[in-house]
This record gives structure tokens, C-alpha cells and sequence, in this order.
């Protein structure tokens, strides 16, 4: 069974002690509940976070993950952060290609691809983001942005790579707006996702393919999204700044 996995993306938020706290306050909230067996919690401060998240705890409570790595191996890159370095710390995920990064920092598929192709190589996780703005959904073009996104940032890699792959659907018109996709169309587009995957490596890998929702989830709207069959987890922005409402929504499964 593919594993369900809730991450929180804190983007560019909370000073070192509020970041401190929160995760005080997640470690609080996972000893009073209990976790579905099969649900992976992780927790994506900004970098400089990385190592006083990681000391929090052993892998049983939450893994840590990176926001951003760069394309290039190692040098003159100022202010970039390699995946040599994510796995020196012993980081376990990174997200990629998120609509932010290719909005503000023109992060286009083909970069993804090579963010992707460091990953792998220092064994990193990569939770890969996909998803189409406003017109383009009114446009009817969903489908075919999503299309690109994926076969141009992923469908390079090997079957056995494919498989240490996360993939995100964040519609962007969801993100930070309150406005939710619906279950049927989250449904709908990540059945797409599947098929593209069961196309390109076939059923076995896409079966254990583990695809996110994210835009606007809540512990409100959390159990009827995460209850479609091709909807394993989330990646949450604002609700992942609280621990209460992130631990509601690692619980809705
Ligand atoms: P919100 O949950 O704030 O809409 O953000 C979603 C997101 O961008 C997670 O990566």
C-alpha cells in the first residue's frame, strides 16, 4: 500500500524561536493522538531551520524536508544549497518545482528536471509540484499543463528512480486563497496523474505512487479530500504553521 504522507511547507515564516516552538508544539499534539500506521508526517522549515527540526526527533514522529535545493553539484552558486549538503544533514525530503519558485524565481521544467536528478542522486526524496493558475483552468487546460509539468520534470528518470518520487498537485489557484479544489476535481486530476505514470512505467509503480493535494487544506475540509483513492496526503502551507491544525490534518486518515 502507498504510503500517505502529510507535509508542511512553512515557506518564508517564523523567526528561530517561533520555529522552535512550533515544532514543540507538533511533538506535543503527536503524543496525545494517534497515527494512521501508514502516514508519513514531514515537516519543511526554511533551511536554516533544517538541524534544530531534525533534533526534535527519531523518524517515528516526522521526517524533515528542504524546500528548495539547487540544480548545480557544488561552487561558485552564492546563496544556493546543494543536495550534497541536504544529505550531509541527513535531510530525508525536498520540494520541487513549487508554483511560488517557478512564479517569482523562474524555475522552469527543465531546472526542475536537474533539481530532481540531485536529489536522487544523494538519495533525497523529492516531493515534485505540479499545478495549473486560474485562466489556465478556465481555459480547460488543467490536463495539459499538468501533463507537461510532469513528463518534462520526471518522465526522464528510470522506473527505479520514479519510485523514490513524490508528487504534489497544487492547483494555484488554491494556494493561500481559501478557495479549495473540490474532492471530485482533486479526484479527477490526480487519477489523471496516475495514468499518465501507469502509461509511462506502468501499474505496479504507479500503484505505490504517492500523490499530494495542496491549496487551502484545512482539518476542515482534510477527511473528504484525503478519502478519494488517488488523493494520499497533502502539502500544506498556512495550516502547517499551527500545530493543532497541522496535527488535525496528519490525522485525517
Ligand atoms: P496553503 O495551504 O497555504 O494554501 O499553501 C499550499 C502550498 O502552497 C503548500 O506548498
Amino acid at each position: 500500500m502507498r504510503k500517505h504522507i502529510v507535509a508542511g511547507n512553512w515557506k518564508m515564516n517564523k523567526t528561530f524561536q517561533e520555529a522552535d516552538d512550533l515544532v514543540s508544539g507538533i511533538m506535543d499534539e503527536m503524543e496525545k493522538t494517534t497515527l494512521d500506521s501508514n502516514t508519513q508526517v514531514v515537516i519543511c522549515p526554511p533551511f536554516p531551520y533544517l538541524e534544530m527540526v531534525s533534533d526534535y526527533g527519531d523518524d517515528s514522529y516526522f521526517m524533515v524536508g528542504a524546500q528548495n535545493v539547487s540544480d548545480q553539484e557544488s561552487g561558485a552558486y552564492t546563496g544556493e544549497v546543494s543536495a550534497a549538503m541536504l544529505e550531509s544533514m541527513d535531510i530525508d525530503y525536498c520540494i520541487v518545482g513549487h508554483s511560488e519558485r517557478r512564479a517569482y524565481y523562474h524555475e522552469t521544467d527543465e531546472i526542475v528536471a536537474r533539481k530532481v536528478d540531485q536529489l536522487l542522486k544523494y538519495g533525497i526524496k523529492p516531493i515534485v509540484c505540479c499545478g495549473e493558475v486560474l485562466e489556465e483552468r478556465e481555459a480547460g487546460r488543467q490536463f495539459d499543463v499538468v501533463k507537461r509539468q510532469i513528463t518534462d520534470g520526471l518522465f526522464h528518470l528510470t522506473a527505479e528512480q520514479f519510485g523514490e518520487v513524490v508528487i504534489a498537485y497544487e492547483p494555484v489557484w488554491a494556494i493561500g486563497t481559501g478557495k479549495t479544489a473540490t474532492p471530485e476535481q482533486a479526484q479527477e486530476i490526480h487519477a489523471f496523474i496516475r495514468g499518465l505514470i501507469v502509461e509511462k512505467y506502468g501499474k505496479e509503480v504507479a500503484d505505490e505512487t504517492s500523490i499530494l493535494y495542496g491549496g487551502s487544506c484545512k482539518p476542515g475540509n482534510a477527511k473528504e479530500l484525503f478519502a478519494n483513492p488517488d488523493v494520499d496526503g497533502g502539502l500544506i502551507g498556512g495550516a502547517s504553521l499551527k500545530a493543532e491544525d497541522f496535527m488535525g490534518i496528519a490525522t485525517a486518515f
